[in-house]
């Protein structure tokens, strides 16, 4: 028997040879893989703390319930933070996602844009607002779109700007103010916002209909994205076709009078800039063979959005503000006496006098640190993130929002109060993040900044105005904007 087991000892080895070796080779992998073997070990992944609910709902109804009520943070975000810390995970419309407050995550977080993280919106906006636009553009593809945009808002671009934002906001107040008793201050403003893209940035004419196509794709590009018809998704789609076919015929237009332009003066490549508007720009891009026809669409159709509900929204509660806070009125008020009044009769503003408007600006930024037109946006990690401890993995969502700093006591003390005169100095970076930071920070600050201003102007000086429900409620859905669309009282001022 034991010489049996001598002689077949070697052939039992040979034929469990094979089976040995696998056993090791696994063991060595699993030692790369975790590190548990071998004494050398990898740290260990932790996820943020927090609740990740039902599965797909997860805390999504809590979060619209906060939301529609405008109190994300006060219903949302602060019950969270006291119970998990400044950095928690939820789960929200279907994604597991991690809520971030703080300037350091903002900092992270916004300028790790596609290093780290990418922006991630709902698939309806992106249906909506196409997918060549902006918004959905990486790394040199976005730089390029977005360098476009800037120089039409650098320096000169600017100057050029206010008096073309003032004649179209004298024009408005002229059609829609004058002659009135009461109108609806928000609904005044997306008007004049729409006219202002269109006409002072992109030099489109806007015709009869094109706001109401326009708010019909705004009204979907939140919506679940269900094409059944009649649903809000279904009607944004038909309006988005109709859009792009007017834009498809608008551009085609200008590049053929462009390229003609071109002809005459010799030289190729494109020409026609000079007029610096926006939309020709893009088109001389196109003309050069540097983006595509879609990408000058989408991107139209992009700006719109992305102008429309913020810059209203903002002056609507710089108004509220004001109404609220009449030593506050008063002061601006006098700011844009004095302004008027170092100007001739018929004498347009300059870029030099909206410097002038300090006040004016610090109240706007005290009013956005309160109710900001966009209280903050989804990112997607694009690789396992480690951060403050945790770990982030791919995919998932990461959701900063501006109240993690803008309400903090830490940084603006008494939060809650109104007081432009925090702004009288500058607030340290990523502290105060209305136009958000980072690579994907507003592309369109200036002219929110430029038309908020210009507004402001002609409406102290050219009326007398109250606020009909003081105290009107603030909804969202899912930007924020005044329930019952701000009714103003108003009459020319006599003196
Ligand atoms: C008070 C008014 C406005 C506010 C509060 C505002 C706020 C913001 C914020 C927070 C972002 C960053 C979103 C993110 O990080 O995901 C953003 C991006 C953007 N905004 Fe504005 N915005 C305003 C007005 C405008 C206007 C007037 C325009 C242009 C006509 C504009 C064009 C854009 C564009 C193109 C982007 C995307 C930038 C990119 O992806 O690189 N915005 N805005």
């Amino acid at each position: 028997m034991a010489l049996e087991m001598n002689l077949y000892l070697p052939l039992i080895l040979s034929a469990l040879m094979p089976i040995i070796l696998l056993y090791f080779i696994s063991l060595i992998h699993k030692n790369n893989n975790n590190g548990s073997y071998f004494g050398k070990k990898k740290k260990k992944k932790i996820l943020p703390p927090g609740e990740m609910g039902l599965p797909w709902i997860g805390e999504t109804l809590e979060f619209y319930r906060a939301q529609k009520k405008n109190r994300i943070f006060e219903e949302f975000i602060q019950p969270r933070t006291a119970k998990h810390g400044a950095i928690f995970k939820t789960r929200l419309m279907g994604s597991p996602t991690v809520l971030v407050s703080g300037a350091a995550a903002n900092r992270f977080f916004l300028s790790n844009e596609f290093k780290l993280v990418v922006s991630s919106w709902p698939s309806s906006s992106v249906q909506l607002m196409g997918r060549n636009s902006i918004m959905e553009k990486q790394g040199d593809r976005h730089r390029s779109i977005r360098a476009v945009i800037a120089t039409s808002l650098n320096s000169a671009g600017l100057e050029k700007l206010v008096p073309k934002l003032c004649s179209s906001v004298e024009d408005h107040l002229k059609t829609h103010w004058v002659g009135k008793d009461t109108l609806s201050l928000y609904r005044s403003t997306k008007l004049l916002t729409f006219s202002v893209v269109f006409e002072c940035l992109l030099g489109i004419k806007v015709e009869d209909g094109m706001l109401e196509m326009f708010e019909r794709v705004l009204e979907g590009v939140f919506a679940p994205p269900v094409e059944f018809p009649g649903s809000k998704f279904w009607r944004a789609k038909r309006a988005r076709t109709q859009i792009e076919k007017m834009l498809v015929e608008i551009v085609r237009k200008r590049k053929n009078e462009m390229e003609l332009e071109q002809n005459i003066k010799g030289g190729g490549g494109g020409g026609g800039e000079e007029d610096g508007m926006l939309l020709s720009r893009l088109i001389a891009s196109l003309i050069r063979g540097e983006i595509s026809e879609e990408e000058v669409v989408d991107n139209v159709v992009l700006l719109v959005f992305a102008a429309h509900d913020t810059t209203s929204f903002a002056i609507a509660m710089v108004c509220r503000a004001l109404a609220h806070h009449p030593n506050c009125y008063q002061h601006l008020l006098q700011e844009h006496v004095e302004i008027m009044g170092s100007k001739k009769p018929g004498e347009t503003l300059t870029l030099d006098d909206t410097q002038k408007m300090k006040y004016t600006w610090q109240v706007t930024r005290e009013s956005m640190r309160l109710f900001p037109p966009i209280f903050g946006s989804f990112r997607k990690a694009i690789v396992d993130i480690d951060y403050q401890g945790f770990t982030i993995p791919k995919g998932w969502k990461i959701l900063w929002t501006t109240y993690g700093t803008h309400l903090d006591e830490d940084i603006f003390k008494d939060p809650l109060s109104f007081d432009p005169s925090r702004f009288e100095e500058p607030v340290p970076p990523y502290v105060y993040v209305p136009f958000g930071g980072g690579p994907r920070m507003c592309a369109g600050y200036q002219l929110a900044r430029l038309n908020i201003l210009v507004f402001m102007h002609f409406m102290v000086t050219r009326f007398d105005w109250s606020l009909v429900h003081p105290d009107e409620p603030i909804t969202m859905d899912p930007l924020p904007f005044p329930c019952y669309g701000m009714p103003i009282n108003i009459s020319p001022k006599t003196s």
